[in-house]
């Protein structure tokens, strides 16, 4: 059984078609990304299958359970991270957590646990308000696990932070998951869409426009691999690039020049020995794959984030 199944799920306001007739699923156990920029339907999505949201047509299964005739029974069983910015600004991190135990009827985590799945074991003590913004969705995160949820519901929980606070809100995620819950998040962050996710759904204006793992998406727009270095020389003509092994298409930006390439070991042979042989002379040789956002730009022709 999928943690979660959608199928031809439909919410318009007025004319704007948010969700338009969308169908995936979640496995368990999967951390399942829902990538797109703003406006794409993503929050509306989580909101319908939260049950939070009523569609205006489509099923949604959540552990089984549909969640417009059971939403009692799906909420118990999954968490969903709030929203707010401002958690009890007078109260500890351990006061809050132990605040939210006694709101959960049935078995809870302890606050020392939860503290500890998201990393706030050094701030225990410190006041809700005085926590930094990565701090606090952190604390906002642990709220969700309060009740052990199968399946935890994260909108958009890296949004605003700086790059180190999303890396720790990345670890988090990931012990999540490590503790048994299926995680499904939202973000319009494309790099965390790829080094997070084991499947993305990509969305734009209420449609998927594609799903998949953020490899097997890559790889079916992207047959080549990117070989990158400076020519320091700035010697042989481009043409001399163009017709070494494996590469289908050669580009050079000022000194940065980019080969494409579907044999990257012979590419990287041959350029090898034109440098041993002092017919060229590279630096910051590197090689790199295409990126979710080079799929975003094909499919769509815009950046996800203008
Ligand atoms: N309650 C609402 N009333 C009217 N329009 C809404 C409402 N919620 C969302 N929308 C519209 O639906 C579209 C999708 O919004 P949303 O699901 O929030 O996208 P995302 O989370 O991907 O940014 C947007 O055009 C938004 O303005
Ligand atoms: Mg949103």
């Amino acid at each position: 059984m999928p943690a979660i199944e959608v199928r031809d799920l439909k919410k318009h306001y007025g004319s704007t078609k948010a969700v338009d007739g969308i169908s995936f699923h979640v496995e368990q156990g999967e951390i399942f990304g829902m990538l797109g920029p703003n406006g794409a339907g993503k929050t509306t999505t989580v909101e319908i299958v939260e049950g939070l949201r009523e569609p205006d047509a489509g099923q949604v299964h959540v552990l089984g359970l549909d969640v417009q005739r059971h939403p009692q029974a799906v909420k118990s069983r999954i968490g969903v991270q709030l929203q707010t910015t401002a958690l009890y600004p007078r109260l500890t991190v351990r006061e809050v957590l132990e605040l939210f135990r006694t709101f959960f009827p049935g078995q809870t985590r302890t606050a020392g646990e939860l503290i500890a799945l998201v990393n706030l074991e050094e701030k225990e003590d410190t006041l809700s308000k005085d926590l930094s913004g990565g701090q606090r969705q952190r604390l906002s995160v642990a709220l969700a696990l309060v009740n052990q949820p199968e399946i935890v519901f994260l909108d958009e929980p890296t949004t605003g932070l700086d790059p180190q606070a999303r890396r720790s809100m990345w670890d988090t995620i990931r012990s999540i998951r490590q503790n048994g819950a299926t995680v499904f998040l939202t973000t319009h962050y494309m790099e965390e869409a790829q080094l997070l996710c084991h499947r993305v759904a990509v969305m734009d204006m209420g449609h998927i426009i594609a799903l998949d793992s953020p490899g097997r998406l890559i790889s079916q727009h992207f047959a080549e691999t990117a070989v990158e270095f400076e020519d320091l020389m700035d010697m042989p003509a481009q043409g001399t690039f163009s017709t070494l092994p494996g590469v289908t298409r050669s580009q050079r930006d000022s000194a940065t020049v980019t080969l494409f390439t579907t044999d990257t070991t012979a590419t990287l042979g041959a350029l090898t020995r034109l440098a041993e042989a002092g017919t060229i002379h590279f630096d910051a040789l590197h090689v790199r794959r295409a990126t979710l956002e080079d799929v975003f730009l094909k499919l769509t022709g815009r950046r996800i984030r203008d």
